[in-house]
């Protein structure tokens, strides 16, 4: 292990450009639950049910009864070792940026500054119909938040499943991932498109792809350094 983190600092001294990729795993170590293993979200609740349009458009309660749960669960949280350690990072890098598939606002409350959200942010709402966006840490929220412009229904800021990304997010997570030379993709299963296939495109753009995760996932083998372990005892060690 010492001589892969060593790898990895060298390269992490040399490289101009540094993109960071991260999932549910990395605000773990904070008390926010996973999607996809052992206590994960969709072991306990049907995505289907709660997480698409159609759930939305057929019972907007139940969604927001769902989305009012986690906005409690998160809102006394703090940020982890491995967000803090990614606020120094972003200090030593001469650019760098932070690509999450996170909606818990944990990279921002530690102080991150250059941040993709590719999934939107939990604490931001929309409207479905004036589209005005704005943010609101009100926990709970009513049952059935309005539109203070319009009163519209407000639905989370969120992208469900069945729902496309954002273009200009992706499009500006791509121009990153294509020019970096150094990509560290923490904490996440590779399973959701596209995020699951950015390290590899940043690998055949010529990057260095480091994962660092608790366990083998389906790239692992194909990125070119795996750090087995906690993301909040392993990203510290690389600034
Ligand atoms: P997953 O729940 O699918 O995967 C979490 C990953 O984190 C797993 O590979 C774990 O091994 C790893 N992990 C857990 N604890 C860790 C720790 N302390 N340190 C390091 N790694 C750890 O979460 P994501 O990959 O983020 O999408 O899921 C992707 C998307 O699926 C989410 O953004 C969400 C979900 O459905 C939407 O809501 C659109």
């Amino acid at each position: 292990m010492q001589d892969r983190i060593l790898a990895v600092e060298e390269k992490l001294a040399q490289s101009k450009r540094v993109v960071v990729l991260t999932g549910a795993g990395i605000s773990a170590e904070s008390g926010v639950p996973t999607f996809r293993g052992e206590g994960g979200l969709w072991r306990q609740f049907r995505a289907t049910d709660l997480a698409t349009p159609e759930s939305f458009a057929r019972d907007p309660k139940l969604v927001w009864e769902f989305y009012n749960w986690r906005r409690e669960l998160l809102a006394p949280l703090r940020p982890n070792a491995a967000h803090l350690a990614l606020v120094e990072l972003e200090k030593q890098v001469p650019h760098f940026t932070l690509i999450t598939q996170n909606i818990d606002g944990l990279h921002q409350k530690a102080g991150s500054r250059n941040i993709i959200e590719l999934h939107g942010n939990i604490w931001w709402l929309r409207c479905t119909q004036c589209g005005r966006l704005g943010e609101d840490r009100t926990v709970p929220l009513p049952a059935l938040p309005r539109c203070a412009a319009c009163n519209g229904l407000l639905r989370p800021h969120v992208v469900w499943f069945g729902e496309m990304l954002d273009a200009a997010v992706i499009e500006k997570a791509y121009g990153e991932i294509q020019t970096c030379d150094l990509m560290l993709v923490i904490g996440t299963s590779g399973t959701v498109q596209p995020a699951a296939s950015m390290g590899m495109h940043a690998k055949g753009a010529g990057a260095m792809v480091v994962e660092i995760n608790l366990e083998p996932t389906p790239y692992t083998d194909s990125f070119h350094i795996s750090l087995t372990g906690k993301a909040g005892d392993i990203v510290p060690l690389l600034t």
